[in-house]
C-alpha cells in the first residue's frame, strides 16, 4: 500500500534540490568551517553563502541571520534574549495562549524569574485581535511574540499590523514564523519584525536547523556559550549541510511561492469542502486567512481525535489529531481550549497539512475515508462505557502538537 502523507505541519519530505545541495557537504566538503586550511575555508564559504541566500529570501541582511538547531531553539533565544537586553526598561511581556510550547515553556521560567506575562485570549479563528494587543501593550513592555501562521488551526495574522501596535511602545516584535516561511511571502523589513523564528524540516529542509533573524543593530545575547560561533552569540560547530539544506529549500520555495500557493489551495478547499460534507464536521481555525495546505477539524464524538489519526493510518494515510494526547489522560489540544472550544470538541480535532508533493487523488481518497471512519467512531463511541481510545493501535504518550 502506498502511503499518503499529509502531515507536513509536523515535518515534510526533504525536496530533491535541498538534498543534492546538502549531500557533498557530507562526503566531501566536511571540514571544520572555522579550521583554517582550505577544506575549513570551503565549508566556511558555504555557510556563508547559505547565510546570502536566507537573508535574500527574507528581505533581511546577512549578518541579521544566526543558525540555530531549529524552531524551538530559535524562540528560546528570541524570547531570552530580549529578556535580557530589556530587563533594564521594563519587565512585561506580551503573548498569546495559541502558541506553540516553544514559546510558552520559555515565558514561563521568566514569569518565575520575576518577568511579568500578559497572555491574550485568541478569537475564534486562534488569532489575537489588533484591538485585545493595543489594549495589552503597555510602556514597560519590552517584547510581544506573536506567531505568523498558527500550527494547530492554520490561521495566519497580519503581522505588519502588530509591528505597529507594538513599535508605538518602543517594544520588539518577534514571531515564530516556523509554519509560515517558505509557504507565505514573508518580507521581515516591509513587515517591519524585529525577531523571527523559523525552521528547515517545515519547508522540505532538514530536521535539526532552523534560523533567528535580529534586526541588527541588535545582537541576540548568547544562549549557547563556547567556541564563539555566530559571532560570538551561539556557539557550537556549525551544521554546515544542515544549514545549506535550509537555505536551498528556503530558496526553491519562496521561487515557487506563488505557484505553490496556488496550487495548494486548490487542494486545500477541495479537502475543506468534501471534509465538511461528512456529518458534525466543524473547520477550524480561519476558512479564508489560513496556510495554503492546511486543513483542520473537529467532529463531536469521536472518543478522541486520535481514534481517527490510527483508523486513518490504518488506510495508509498520515495525518495528526492537532492535539497533545496521551494514553493516560484524554487532553485537549492547549490551542483549540485557547480558542473556546469546549473541552470535548477540542479532543476530536484532525489537523490535514499537505504538501506540494500531494495529489488531488491523495485529497480525494483522505475524505472518502474520513466519511467512512467519522460516523463507525461515533457510533462505537456512544456504545462504550469509557469511550477514549478504542481503535487498533496503541496511542502512546505523545508530545505537544508540531
Ligand atoms: C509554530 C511552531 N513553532 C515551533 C516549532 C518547533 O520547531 P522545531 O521542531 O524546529 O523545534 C513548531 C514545530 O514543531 C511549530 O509548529
Amino acid at each position: 500500500m502506498k502511503r499518503i502523507y499529509a502531515d507536513n505541519s509536523a515535518s515534510t519530505m526533504v525536496s530533491p534540490r535541498a538534498l543534492a545541495a546538502m549531500l557533498p557537504f557530507f562526503s566531501d566538503h566536511y571540514a571544520n568551517p572555522s579550521a583554517i586550511h582550505e577544506c575549513g575555508g570551503q565549508a566556511k564559504k558555504a555557510l556563508e553563502l547559505a547565510r546570502r541566500q536566507v537573508a535574500a529570501s527574507l528581505g533581511a541582511m546577512p549578518s541579521e541571520i544566526f543558525f540555530t538547531s531549529g524552531g524551538t531553539e530559535s524562540n528560546n533565544w528570541a524570547i531570552f534574549s530580549a529578556a535580557e537586553s530589556g530587563s533594564v526598561r521594563g519587565r512585561h511581556i506580551v503573548s498569546a495562549a495559541a502558541e506553540h510550547k516553544a514559546i510558552l515553556k520559555p515565558l514561563e521560567r521568566l514569569s518565575e524569574r520575576g518577568f511579568e506575562i500578559t497572555l491574550l485570549t485568541p478569537d475564534r479563528f486562534g488569532r489575537v485581535t489588533p484591538e485585545s494587543l493595543k489594549k495589552a501593550v503597555r510602556d514597560d513592555t519590552i517584547l510581544v511574540t506573536m506567531m505568523t501562521a498558527n500550527n494547530v488551526v492554520g490561521s495566519f495574522s497580519d503581522v505588519q499590523e502588530y509591528c505597529q501596535i507594538v513599535h508605538a511602545k518602543k517594544a520588539l516584535f518577534h514571531t515564530d514564523a516556523v509554519q509560515a516561511t517558505g509557504h507565505l511571502p514573508l518580507n521581515v523589513r516591509r513587515l517591519g519584525i524585529d525577531l523571527m523564528s523559523l525552521s528547515a524540516h517545515k519547508f522540505h529542509g532538514p530536521k535539526g536547523v532552523g534560523a533567528l533573524f535580529v534586526k541588527i543593530p541588535k545582537l541576540p545575547f548568547p544562549l549557547i556559550d563556547g567556541g564563539g560561533q555566530e559571532r560570538g552569540a551561539r556557539s557550537g560547530t556549525e551544521n554546515v549541510p544542515g544549514v545549506v539544506g535550509l537555505a536551498e529549500a528556503l530558496t526553491e520555495a519562496v521561487e515557487d511561492l506563488k505557484k505553490n500557493r496556488l496550487f495548494l489551495t486548490g487542494l486545500r478547499d477541495r479537502l475543506i469542502q468534501l471534509v465538511l460534507a461528512v456529518p458534525t464536521a466543524e473547520l477550524t481555525g480561519d476558512p479564508a486567512n489560513r496556510l495554503p495546505g492546511h486543513a483542520s477539524f473537529v467532529f463531536a464524538g469521536l472518543g478522541h481525535g486520535a481514534n481517527l489519526v490510527n483508523c486513518l493510518n490504518d488506510e495508509g494515510i498520515s495525518v495528526s489529531s492537532g492535539a497533545a494526547c496521551s494514553a493516560a489522560s484524554k487532553e485537549g489540544s492547549h490551542v483549540l481550549e485557547a480558542m473556546n472550544l469546549n473541552p470535548d470538541l477540542a479532543s476530536n480535532a484532525l489537523r490535514i497539512s499537505l504538501s506540494r508533493y500531494n495529489t488531488m487523488e491523495e485529497v480525494e481518497y483522505i475524505a472518502e475515508k474520513i466519511g467512512f471512519w467519522v460516523p463507525k467512531l461515533q457510533a462505537e463511541n456512544s456504545r462504550r462505557e469509557n469511550p477514549r481510545f478504542f481503535s487498533r493501535q496503541n496511542v502512546s504518550s505523545a508530545p505537544s502538537e508540531p
